[in-house]
């Protein structure tokens, strides 16, 4: 049963929900959200967990895990959640806390690197699944896909090719993970 973390658009968990995988709880730390009524839409629990009404983020990050144990998630993905996981939160799912992310990591971990692939003039970038660890995008790597760059690619025009990779990769290793 998979819980997924959100903050944004909600495109990768929309992906996750027209695959029909197993999501029994979207937990999100905004409720701008738009993921959120993606997830409304589908019937599934969802909760707002915004660190202002914490006293730390750990105290926030251990609520979310309750929440998300309460309603069966035992695998956690993040799909577009803009936070770090407090190692505490970590240790509530271990090993089974994933990621996507929009580069082949190592390659341009961080908050931009779409835009990032493009300044450096790479050839190729793509997306990454991994496991999610105390680090920024460090965690060990389960699946890759490579999406090629070319000439005139701006930010927008690369991260709609990059959507549909992790669109088509997230699903598939997250059935597998669940399996
Ligand atoms: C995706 O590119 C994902 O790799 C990154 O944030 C973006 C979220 O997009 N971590 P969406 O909210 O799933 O549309």
């Amino acid at each position: 049963m998979i819980g997924v973390l959100v903050s944004g658009e909600g495109t990768n968990l929309q992906a996750l929900l027209d695959d029909r995988l197993p999501v029994v709880a979207v937990a999100s730390n905004t409720r701008e959200a738009r993921a959120l009524a993606r997830a409304e839409a589908a019937n599934i629990a969802t909760a707002v967990f915004p660190l202002e009404d914490f006293r730390t983020r750990e105290e926030r990050d251990l609520a979310m895990a309750d929440w998300l144990e309460r309603h069966g998630a035992n695998v956690v993905a993040c799909a577009g959640y803009m936070q770090l996981l407090a190692p505490a939160f970590l240790a509530r799912f271990p090993g089974r806390v994933v990621n996507i992310h929009p580069s082949l990591l190592p390659a341009f971990p961080g908050t931009s690197p779409i835009e990032d692939a493009i300044a450096a003039k790479a050839a190729e970038t793509g997306v990454t699944v991994h496991y999610v660890d105390e680090g920024i995008d460090s965690g060990p790597i389960i699946a890759q896909e490579p999406v090629a760059i070319v000439t005139g690619d701006t930010a927008e025009t690369l991260s709609a090719r990059l959507h549909v990779a992790e669109h088509r990769l997230y699903p598939r290793v997250l059935r597998d993970l669940v399996s």
